[in-house]
């Protein structure tokens, strides 16, 4: 079987997502992290920052101490991660076909990024992957976007409006395909004129069963998946999106 071709859809938006696309939920996802992950890990843990986008996260962990490195599959994404947080290892490597020593003491993956894995067999190759990359008993902590979130929120548009650029989200959901669709339209002023661009990103919508099922062929053990809403988080962002919980 030939290795999946690299995902790199959000080089076409990332300028526009460094432009504080994921601000609220990093800030609530970060109280997640002190409540519930952090304390299970050693002082200078070693954290891999799984499709770690414009480096948010990886920038937090970096000030909190921790030895991160981050991957994900678009370049751009990586060119704003490089200059948000220097001292991460950043990888440019696609998350179903990646291949790191059982080296980290903990994965994370944020901001529904396993959601745009859009087959279960793939799903659960990205967690072998990232099984032999955790030392045991290293922890696994990611979140997805459930039948809930997509069933409530993924319809009609959002405008994003700011002085030089604005950005307008349609959402539509296939429950029988189970799939989201993003469509992303872009408009940003370049003093003259303003360019449009369109980008559509797609999400799968798996069953708990489902993850939880991957996981365990995996090889992980302790799995729990925990909906965001119980873990302190609040508003849009936190509606149907569980944090799933496992260890090797
Ligand atoms: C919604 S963004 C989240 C970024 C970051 N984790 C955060 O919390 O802000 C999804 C990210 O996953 C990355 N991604 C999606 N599928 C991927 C894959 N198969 N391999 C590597 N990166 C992937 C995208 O390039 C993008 O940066």
């Amino acid at each position: 079987v030939s290795a999946p071709q690299r995902y790199s859809v959000y080089d076409q938006f990332a300028w526009c997502y460094s432009r504080g696309w994921s601000d609220d939920y990093h800030e609530q996802a970060r109280r997640v992290f002190e409540g519930h992950v952090f304390p299970a890990l050693p002082p200078a843990a070693r954290i891999l920052d799984l499709c770690c986008g414009s480096g948010e996260l990886a920038a937090s962990l970096l000030v909190r101490g921790f030895q991160v490195t981050g991957i994900d599959g678009s370049a751009r994404m990586l060119e704003f991660a490089h200059s948000r947080a220097p001292g991460v290892r950043f990888l440019l490597a696609d998350a179903r076909a990646f291949h790191l020593d059982a080296a980290f003491d903990a994965v994370l993956s944020t901001f529904d990024s396993l959601n745009h894995i859009l087959q279960i067999t793939a799903l659960e190759t990205v967690f072998r992957n990232v099984y032999a990359a955790l030392a045991a008993p290293g922890l696994f902590v990611f979140d997805l976007n459930m039948s809930d979130s997509f069933e409530m929120l993924w319809r009609g548009s959002i405008a994003d409006v700011h002085d030089d650029f604005v950005a307008i989200t349609r959402g539509t959901y296939d429950p029988a395909e189970r799939l989201g669709r993003a469509d992303i339209t872009t408009f940003r002023s370049s003093g003259a004129a303003w360019l449009r661009s369109d980008v559509a990103v797609f999400e799968k919508c798996y069953s708990e069963d489902q993850v939880c099922g991957a996981l365990k062929r995996a090889g992980f053990s302790n799995i729990s998946p925990r909906e965001a809403c119980q873990l302190g988080m609040r508003g849009d962002i936190s509606i149907g999106r569980t944090f799933f919980f496992a260890t090797k």
